[in-house]
């Protein structure tokens, strides 16, 4: 018998009013900018699976890589009874981590949290129906908001894998580690993915792969606003950039008119105007480095016990556990 339910908050549910405000409060200022969370409707979440397969794109490879050879390390040092996973996807990798923990005969619960409803309902249930026995309790929510929701008993392991945190501006990233910091009692673990710096040639193809299935991707959030707010945005109308910003250390996604045109959304009360070549900024994905990602961690509350990369140094995997926060911090 499966043990799988998915939990919708009340303050999760009103997406609409969501996407509303971030629509009027990015497209209303130059440059337009919307925030990465809108791509991953059901073929948003589908199209970043696809991502994952692309050969330019190496994050996911090169992370799993990292999780098959520590994953026993890892359930050895936590011996969580829980594992959250924030921004689960389809939590594929994340079976390395389940494997592991089973295998010591600690963990009792698994909570992925994820925006995408269809994305967590499938994953929930096929690992639900995987791992017998284990209590599967899935949130749909906003893990910059929702994380005061997230059900386990201690000790936790959350994972937030993927570079996802790669999708923070350097103020979220702070905010967000924080806020993780809070609900999580001194002891508990944080596993963290980060993409790291690297060659801009090599970054660059991974965000604009030859097959296009990236600029699908940035094109989606479009689709997402015409959906939900009864927009009239022509998607095809916009050419997919991926620019590598050297001095933040970020790609960032944007969407370029190709041509003057006026975009009706009337489920946000607007008429937006585009420029022949204006841009808008669909992401920013930030690359790290060991000193930074060990600093941020400490600011926050966490101290890294181990950094783990891929054999070509490509992606970083971080274990970090939860102690004092510095003094006035
Ligand atoms: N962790 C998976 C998926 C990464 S894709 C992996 O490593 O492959 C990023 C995931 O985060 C998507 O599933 C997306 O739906 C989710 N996501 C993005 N912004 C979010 C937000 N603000 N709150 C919750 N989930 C979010
Ligand atoms: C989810 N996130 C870490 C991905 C990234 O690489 O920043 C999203 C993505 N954007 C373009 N390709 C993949």
């Amino acid at each position: 018998m499966t043990d799988v339910d998915l939990d919708v908050p009340r303050s999760a549910r009103d997406l609409d009013a969501a996407l509303r405000a971030d629509v009027r409060a990015g497209l209303a200022v130059e440059p337009k900018w919307l925030p990465s969370k809108w791509f991953y409707d059901r073929r948003g979440s589908e199209l970043f699976e696809r991502i994952t397969e692309l050969p330019e794109y190496y994050p996911t490879r090169a992370e799993r890589s990292v999780l098959a050879r520590v994953a026993g390390e890892i359930a050895e040092l936590t011996g969580a009874h829980t594992l959250v996973e924030l921004g689960s996807g389809s939590s594929e990798k994340t079976r390395l981590l389940l494997d592991a923990l089973r295998g010591r005969r600690t963990l009792r619960a698994f909570v992925p949290l994820d925006v995408s409803e269809p994305a967590l309902a499938e994953a929930a249930a096929a690992i639900a129906a995987d791992y017998p026995g284990l209590r599967v309790r899935g949130v749909v929510g906003d893990f910059t908001e929702h994380l005061d929701l997230l059900p386990g008993e201690p000790p936790r392991l959350v994972v937030f894998l993927g570079g996802t945190i790669g999708n923070f501006t350097p103020a979220e990233r702070a905010a967000f580690l924080r806020s993780v910091r809070d609900v999580l009692d001194e002891g508990e673990w944080l596993l963290l993915g980060t993409d790291l710096v690297k060659d801009p040639d090599v970054l660059v193809r991974a965000y604009d792969d030859a097959a296009g299935v990236t600029a699908e991707f940035n094109r989606n959030v479009l689709r997402v606003i015409n959906a939900r707010l009864g927009a009239d945005f022509d998607p095809e109308r916009f050419d997919h950039v991926a620019h590598w910003d050297a001095e933040a250390e970020w790609i960032e996604m944007r969407l370029r008119a190709r041509e003057a045109m006026r975009v009706r959304i009337p489920g946000a009360d607007m008429v937006v105007d585009f420029a022949a070549g204006e841009d808008v900024r669909t992401e920013i994905s930030a690359k790290f480095r060991r000193k930074g990602v060990t600093a941020e961690l400490s600011d926050a509350g966490f101290a890294v016990q181990h950094w783990w990369t891929d054999d070509e140094g490509r992606f970083a995997v971080s274990l970090a556990r939860a102690v004092r926060r510095p003094a006035g911090a």
